[in-house]
């Protein structure tokens, strides 16, 4: 089935669109017209004298579907948008760590905004993962930024192919749901540049994605949709951003504050209240005119990139086609698809069914299936698959189901608990293999609120354990868009995998991974802590009082965990496959120094199994000794590689400066530390199959030294070092008093006469170290 959507268009002239004549010929308050909405999802429009001068274009959600609300729908409300694919959330396309699979999706996405004359689709979300507990992690790819980072591009890249745009969001620091729009994330300016930003900047820098979208909150205490150093100086002047900066939908708190810190475009509407406020301001001489005219160029800019797409008709373009687009969800919730654990019960894994015919079904999910998250990212499907169908179908045979459970949005019923749990034992007792859907229920996570807890409905931990009383060959399937807790229950089964919010075909897609049709390869972007109480930011999640302080700093994710030696139930990169692979001829060899520090990683992966496969391979750089404190290690790289049984491919990675740097907090620059750095790579963050060292030449990382630098810095110091000790070593300290002055400032020092220092001489020293 194709669906053809060519007419009607927006109106628009034929004229080609010459942003510098029109924005010539436009007043001040025209110009200030075009820096909010017209309505909810469109542009403003220039009109004059009938003649359109500016036409209008059409944003809408985002990120993994198209959510077009039809003329009459609400526009907060999430009925009425036309039917579209609804692929895999983030968390699930995420998990396949396939960048050539979401440029397929992004492709894909991008025909199907097209086809319906949409301009912009507002997505991807690149947030980090900072707790389980956010609510919309669905939406978001990792707890790391070079996962997020990448595999968000390579959708960007996607979309933008087909010739319309994309919205980066939210930019930034909006890792939780909870006062989300007045809250100040709290961080301090290494953990942004290391954790928060850098998902962003590969995207930005890589991709160039049409807009970026401002976050609702407030970045150390300023709004993100007024962040001069946000949206100017990190995002134009530092990384090149050529597009426009669009805000979320009602975040704006001062327009003129707004259009001076780089917001392009306010959305939705303000009704010309805020139009009304630039026009006063700029006439007020509070506001510079030549930023109207930047913010409008930009949109201007916008409605140009985007007329060629909206003017073409009858093209290849401008349809897609329903079924292949279904395809293509199925084989994307299939890849993102995780498998945490595959034992062997009498003697053989689980997993592939053996016998696809001789299974039961349980769970309610198994056949109202959960396979996006609610908000505004909400799709109208064009199909729903439910694994119970797909399983039945696979199998050729009416396999039994049983609820087990009841889910408010699954088909009512009124029986007791104890009873759904009754029938539930008896359909599963004597059955080859118990395949149990469990899950987050829908109101468990949404945009617009947190979660309170990791685990699942205690119903459902119920269910599982009576049914694997009664038949212990149970494999789960879990479904959520963010980490479930598994303690408690998962020695109670053999074999688990989690499918997230899989889209429109994740209930096929799973039964492909289930049967053996897709061998397993996804792999968690997120860690699944033992308890909420071991994450990172717990203490610290969601703050109070319109403040959230991101304490754990750079420690996010595995970093915590691997910082503080924890046990987690998976760890981060983990994902099991229906084959063996093994690594060998692990090498890393400095190819540059100092700024241009660089490092060439390579490694020989072999299937070792009986059936095709595909490994993510992951490069994480650690550096032991710095100035300041890193993680043990961090994912640098990692690629996907598709294998044969017994084939074997030679996989090469170059890692640059940026990869071995840090953020320099007193510098405030990306420096390359030198000494050594350890190289290891593996299936997960803790399944390192081996580890290299290397030593690299890095870059002078001197700090200035002033009265107040201590004793020991001095002594570090390449060149007030040497003269110090010499100074230490004529007098007579000993060990004791010699540690008590080590953190003393200089003057100090000099004051105590110590290291034969008074405070001539060592003005002296500060002139000759500072040359
Ligand atoms: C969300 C955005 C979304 C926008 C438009 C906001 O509430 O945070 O992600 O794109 O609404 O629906």
């Amino acid at each position: 089935m194709t669906l053809d959507q060519s007419a009607p268009r927006p109106a628009t002239t034929d004229r080609p669109f010459d942003v510098e004549r029109v924005l010539a010929e436009l007043t001040l308050a025209e110009k200030a017209s075009l820096l909010s909405g017209l309505d909810f999802w469109h542009t403003q429009p220039v009109e004059r004298d009938g003649e359109t001068l500016v036409p209008s274009v059409m944003v809408t959600d985002g990120p993994h579907g198209l959510r077009k609300q039809d003329e009459s729908a609400d526009h907060l409300g999430l009925g009425g948008s036309v039917p579209a694919t609804c692929f895999p959330t983030a968390a699930a396309l995420g998990s396949s760590w396939d960048a050539d699979l979401l440029r397929r999706v992004g492709e894909a996405l991008g025909r199907e905004t097209r086809t319906h004359d949409v301009a912009v689709l507002l997505g991807p979300g690149v947030n980090i993962k900072r707790s389980p507990l956010c609510g919309r992690n669905f939406e978001y790819f990792s707890e790391d930024p070079v996962v997020a980072g990448d595999l968000a591009a390579a959708l960007v890249d996607g979309i933008q192919s087909r010739g319309v745009g994309t919205s980066l969001k939210h930019f930034a620091a909006n890792n939780q749901e909870a006062d989300r729009m007045r809250v100040s994330a709290d961080v301090d300016e290494r953990t942004l540049r290391e954790i928060y930003l850098p998902a962003f900047e590969r995207v930005v820098t890589r991709s160039q994605p049409w807009t970026v979208m401002c976050a609702y909150n407030k970045v150390n205490g300023v709004y993100a949709s007024q962040h001069d150093w946000l949206l100017t100086t990190v995002l134009r002047d530092e990384w090149g951003f050529e597009g426009l900066v669009v805000s979320d939908w009602g975040a704006v708190r001062d327009r003129v504050a707004g259009v001076a810190a780089g917001l392009d475009l306010e959305m939705p509407s303000s009704g010309g209240r805020t139009d009304a406020q630039v026009v006063a301001a700029v006439r007020a001489g509070e506001l510079d005119e030549a930023a109207v005219d930047a913010a409008a160029r930009r949109v201007l800019q916008l409605v140009a990139r985007s007329l060629p797409a909206l003017r073409s008709t009858g093209a290849e373009d401008d349809s897609f086609d329903i079924d292949a687009h279904h395809t293509l969800a199925r084989e994307a919730a299939a890849a993102g698809t995780v498998l945490l654990k595959n034992e062997p019960v009498d003697g053989a894994p689980l997993l592939p069914l053996a016998a696809p015919a001789d299974v039961a079904v349980i769970g309610e999910l198994a056949r109202t299936p959960r396979y996006q998250g609610a908000g505004s990212s909400q799709v109208n499907p064009t199909r729903l698959d439910d694994a119970l169908t797909a399983l039945r179908e696979a199998a050729g045979t009416d396999l039994p189901f049983a609820p087990g459970y009841t889910l408010a949005e699954g088909p009512a019923d009124d029986r007791p608990a104890d009873e759904l749990v009754a029938e539930a034992v008896a359909t599963a007792r004597g059955a080859g293999t118990v395949v149990v859907f469990l899950g987050l229920p829908a109101a468990y996570e949404s945009e617009g609120y947190d979660r309170e807890h990791l685990d699942l409905p205690a119903d459902q931990v119920a269910l599982l354990t009576a049914v694997a009383a009664a038949n212990p060959r149970v494999v789960v399937v879990l479904a959520g868009g963010s980490a479930i807790s598994v303690s408690g229950w998962r020695d109670a089964v053999p074999a688990l995998l989690v499918g997230w919010l899989g889209g429109q075909a994740g209930g096929s897609g799973i039964v492909d991974v289930l049967n053996g049709a897709v061998t397993p390869s996804g792999k968690l972007t997120e860690t699944i802590p033992l308890r909420l109480e071991d994450t990172p930011s717990y203490g610290n999640f969601p703050g109070e009082l319109g403040h959230v302080r991101y304490g754990e700093g750079v420690l996010v994710g595995y970093r915590w965990y691997d910082a503080r030696r924890m046990e987690v139930a998976y760890p981060f990169g983990h994902g099991l496959s229906y084959t063996t692979f093994a690594y060998d001829d692990v090498a890393a060899q400095v190819t540059g120094s100092g700024a241009d520090a660089a490092v060439r990683v390579q490694v020989r992966v072999t299937n070792t199994g009986a059936v095709a496969g595909a490994e993510v391979v992951q490069v994480y750089v650690g550096d032991p000794v710095a100035q300041v404190q890193r993680p043990e290690r961090e994912l640098k790289a990692f690629a996907k590689v598709p294998l044969a049984p017994g084939a074997s491919r030679v996989v090469a990675f170059d890692l640059d400066a940026r990869d071995l740097s840090y953020w320099h907090p007193v510098l405030r620059r990306w420096v390359v530390e030198g000494g050594e750095f350890v190289v290891a790579v593996g299936a997960s963050s803790r399944d390192l199959r081996a580890q290299v060292s290397v030593d690299v030449d890095g870059e002078d990382v001197t700090l200035p030294l002033g009265e107040l630098s201590t004793l020991g810095e001095a002594l570090q110091h390449p060149v007030a070092g040497p003269v110090v000790r010499a100074g230490l070593d004529g007098a007579t300290i000993d060990p004791v008093m010699l540690a008590m002055a080590t953190d003393m400032p200089l003057a100090v020092i000099a004051d105590f006469g110590l290291a034969g220092l008074d405070r001539g001489a060592l003005g002296q020293l500060i002139e000759a170290a500072n040359g």
